[in-house]
């Protein structure tokens, strides 16, 4: 096995998830919020779209591997619509999710030994992705004192000569923690003034609440769109977790050498899913805002029924569909008999004893909290965490 990938990690959010669901078929009634996905069916004429470009000949055909020409012009018209960015079809590079967009666009970026700084708590493929391209991620570690927001103090204090990008993500996986606009510009301007490209993950955009808004950096700091990368995907807003779409947005240059990659590795993404996306790109964002309001609900709930637990802390999240509450003051504490020294062990116990599934902050390079998605059903979220209130309850 080569070193590069044989030094890829497990990804923890899977590890979890396989083993709720390892218990799942013993028959114990876990409650999972581990999952990334939104619990909703993909609306319906999306769906409806899919089914027509099924019966098409002419998406049983091979398609250019930049994406279908109507998916490419739906993105620069909804890019312009959503986060008021001007860019031209020849920016957009079509990709299988937002995953493949982050993988293709450090290989594309990066060169062995460049430096990437990536503020903690991040989602796991991201440093996984920057070492596979060769490059070294430098970690800007935050918590919940600044809402895990990264200040352009420290990651100036992280620049070094090799610092190649900055990797940005709001609303973030995994904390739901958004960048105030006045931030986003500031660190746009920093990024500007020494020549650092950004990589932007706006993937869950639609997905803000209370007046909390979402920005796009290259939006409010035009200087940085010829050394910026929008990731973006209809995962998130659409319910559409499993059509595999996302896209990058670039400058001209770097989307062709990424197309040029991509043109090898898996050509164009599957056109029935490529039509499902256009129709949700294209059309009204209605189904959004039903989804929105429900993960709201969830969110004011989960948030105060984890702060109601001693020992468990948690900023409120205003993104996304994630809580983010540090557990660091319940370490040590004995629990049924076991003295969890680390959040690993301590979403064991949770997952063992109160048949609840959480990730560990091990598996987002900042040891001591949980990561908890709310995006489940109502009832199921109300009795998974009075579960692990129960369990909690009793550290002494
Ligand atoms: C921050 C972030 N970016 C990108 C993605 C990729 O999503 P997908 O590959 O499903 O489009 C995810 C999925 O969990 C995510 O959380």
């Amino acid at each position: 096995m080569s070193a590069r990938v044989g030094g890829i990690s497990e990804s923890a959010t899977l590890a979890v998830d396989a083993k709720a669901k390892a218990l799942k078929a013993e028959g114990r009634p876990v409650i999972g919020f581990g999952a990334g996905e939104p619990d909703f069916a993909t609306p319906q004429p999306i769906v409806d779209a899919a089914a027509a470009a099924c019966v098409d000949p002419r998406n049983h055909r091979y398609s250019p591997a930049s994406g279908l020409p109507e998916l490419r012009e739906a993105i620069v018209t909804k890019t312009a619509r959503d986060s008021d960015y001007t860019i031209q079809p020849n920016q957009v590079l079509v990709t299988n999710g937002g995953k493949q967009a982050v993988y293709q666009t450090f290989a594309t970026l990066l060169d062995p030994g460049d430096e990437v700084l990536l503020p903690a708590p991040y989602w796991t493929t991201y440093p996984e992705a920057i070492t596979l391209a060769g490059a070294v991620p430098a970690v800007v570690s935050t918590d919940e004192s600044t809402g895990y927001l990264a200040s352009v103090e420290q990651l100036e204090a992280a620049r070094t000569p090799r610092t190649k990008a900055l990797l940005f993500n709001s609303p973030s996986n995994p904390t739901g923690a958004i960048y105030p606009p006045e931030q986003i510009e500031a660190i746009g301007r920093w990024a500007v003034e020494h020549g650092i490209w950004v990589i932007t993950d706006e993937i869950y955009e639609h997905l803000v609440y209370g007046d909390a808004r979402h920005v796009s950096m290259p939006a409010v700091v035009p200087e940085l769109a010829d050394t910026c990368v929008v990731l973006n995907g209809v995962a998130k807003t659409y319910a559409m977790t499993g059509w595999r779409v996302g896209w990058m947005i670039g400058p001209t240059d770097v989307i062709k050498a990424a197309t040029n990659l991509q043109s090898h590795l898996s050509s164009n993404v599957a056109n029935v899913s490529q039509r499902a996306a256009l129709e949700a790109v294209s059309g009204p964002l209605d189904a959004v805002a039903e989804m929105r309001e429900a993960f709201d609900r969830r969110r004011r709930t989960i948030t105060d029924r984890l702060a109601a637990i001693p020992g468990v802390s948690c900023p409120e999240p205003k993104g996304a569909f994630y809580v983010y509450p540090s557990v660091k003051d319940l370490l040590g504490s004995e629990i049924r008999g076991v003295r969890p020294q680390t959040s690993t062990e301590l979403a064991e116990l949770v997952l063992e004893q109160a048949e609840v599934a959480v990730v560990p902050g091990e598996a987002f390079g900042t040891p001591g909290y949980f990561r908890m998605s709310y995006a489940l059903g109502d009832d199921d979220l109300a009795e998974g965490v009075s579960r692990m209130a129960a369990l909690l309850g009793e550290a002494k």
